[in-house]
């Protein structure tokens, strides 16, 4: 058997230190952020190939700032996979395990009930909750470590806002920082962390802290889905969506965030939080429907764009389409629920052939790409003989597209912009038919055409009727 990846706390003297459990997204960068706030932190991780890499300096996913963090506070942040080193030591533990989406559309809570088995009887300590559960899961820990004899851990929901690609900013600019607990001195322990960073703090009971997670993505993507479904009736009736958008975004009792239509949300929260949350409340006896049609118009709106495509391409068969982006969101590689995979798969069961770009996305993709698939390094070479491109994420190098010769190099230059990226007028001029998510087609003919003359619409126009 191999040793154990054992470390010996080092951090500033005097300073207990805090313990991370789970080096993920939410667990390095909470790690961090704890480091930068001048604490020392050790995290523990199963995974002995992560734990090795991050003790070398490498993190395991692409997030900007993390590498600059871990090079900065390589001294005060520690790594292990032994939970001796954690539990003991640190008398505030973060849990930020993952919790997938299960077979049954609740949230797989079994990484954190392993996280639960291996705190050893005897041992004092605040366990931190930043994983996100169904409500009721801190009571049920509670009840089980309670029956299992365990009367020093005291649990505190902290739930975790950080969005992936500004996860270093987030975690270290909170909005707020909401603490669930029966017991306000564990909350007060967890509270007194973060209170360098000034936020506003919403101190209440397990079951509220946990639903304020859960509710919160789950109106973020409803937001989403109700912008989407006006960008098809923008569609329709031939009005532009970045208008309405922004003319609905001014009120502040509606905000303009999370108003940009697209090709559908992903990512590891939104489509696990909604499912989990729709699920949370079916086992609770309550059907709860805008939920469902939310999810619904995420999954049509991934779809639809195949339908544009084949109104303007006539048959797919044997078309080749530049997939420009395939994160699911600007400034990661993480493709967890990922539109670009529903939209590459449906294209390919309509006969396409896909050339594929990501600027930080590897080559192991291709695994969850269909076969035949080519994955080019610049995004210039994806377009170069296609039929149509599409902007499936919106990295802003896609904007240096743009510029003369780019769409000439296409068998025919239409750019499907599902971000709504691209400047459509910037985009006809430099020769592509550029074509959104709820805004009017723009195509090079149509800037080439004589401007409308006023007078003359005014010549054709019927005669004002008396009294209107
Ligand atoms: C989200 C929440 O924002 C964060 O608070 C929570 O902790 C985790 O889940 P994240 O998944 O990292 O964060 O990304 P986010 O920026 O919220 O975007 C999620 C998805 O929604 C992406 O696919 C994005 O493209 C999409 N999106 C976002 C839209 O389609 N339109 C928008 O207006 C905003």
């Amino acid at each position: 058997m191999t040793e154990p990846l054992t470390t010996t706390p080092v951090g500033t003297s005097g300073t207990a230190p805090v313990g991370i459990v789970g080096t993920g997204y939410v667990g390095l960068v909470t790690g961090l952020a704890l480091a930068e706030l001048g604490h020392p932190v050790i995290c523990l991780d199963v995974d002995r190939a992560k734990v090795t890499a991050l003790r070398a300096g490498q993190a395991p996913f692409h997030e900007p700032g993390v590498d600059d963090l871990l090079a900065r506070h390589g001294g005060r942040i520690t790594f292990t996979t032994e939970p001796g080193d954690v539990f003991g030591p640190c008398p505030v533990v973060f849990v930020t395990v993952d919790t997938p989406p299960g077979p049954s559309g609740d949230a797989d809570l079994s990484r954190v009930e392993a996280v639960v088995a291996a705190i050893p009887a005897g041992t004092e300590v605040v366990m931190a909750m930043k994983s996100t559960v169904p409500a009721g899961t801190g009571r049920r820990i509670t009840r089980h470590l309670r029956a299992t004899g365990r009367h020093g851990v005291r649990y505190v929901s902290n739930p975790e806002f950080l969005r992936e690609g500004s996860a270093v900013h987030d975690v270290l600019h909170p909005e707020r920082v909401v603490l669930g607990a029966d017991d306000p001195a564990a909350a007060d322990a967890v509270a007194a962390l973060w209170a360098p960073l000034g936020a506003p703090v919403v101190q209440c009971d397990v079951a509220s802290a946990e639903m304020v997670k859960l509710a919160a993505n789950a109106f973020l993507a409803t937001k989403i889905s109700f912008v989407n479904e006006i960008a098809n009736v923008c569609d329709a009736v031939g009005a532009d969506v970045a208008t309405v958008a922004r003319g609905m975004g001014l009120d502040s009792r509606i905000g303009a965030a999370f108003l940009n239509p697209g090709i559908g949300y992903g990512g590891s929260c939104f489509p696990k939080d909604v499912a989990a949350l729709k699920q949370l409340a079916g086992n609770s006896g309550y059907h709860f429907q805008l939920l469902s049609a939310v999810i619904e118009v995420n999954e049509l709106q991934k779809r639809r764009i195949v339908v544009h495509l084949a109104n303007r391409l006539g048959n797919l068969q044997g078309a080749t389409i530049a997939l420009l982006g395939l994160a699911f969101k600007p400034g990661t590689d993480d493709l967890r629920e990922a539109s670009s995979l529903v939209l590459a798969a449906r294209l390919a069961a309509e006969g396409a052939t896909l050339v594929v770009h990501d600027p930080v996305v590897g080559d192991h993709v291709l695994q969850a790409l269909p076969a035949g698939t080519v994955k080019v390094a610049r995004a210039a070479d994806a377009l170069a003989g296609a039929d149509a491109a599409i902007v499936v994420t919106e990295w802003p190098e896609y904007l240096e597209l743009v510029r003369p010769g780019l769409a000439a190099s296409m068998a025919r230059p239409l750019l499907v912009d599902g971000r709504n990226l691209i400047d459509p007028e910037a985009a006809a001029t430099a020769g592509f038919e550029w074509v959104g998510v709820g805004r009017p087609d723009c195509l090079p003919d149509a800037l080439a055409e004589p401007g409308l003359d006023l007078d003359d619409v005014e010549a054709d126009a019927p005669a004002p009727v008396a009294g209107r």
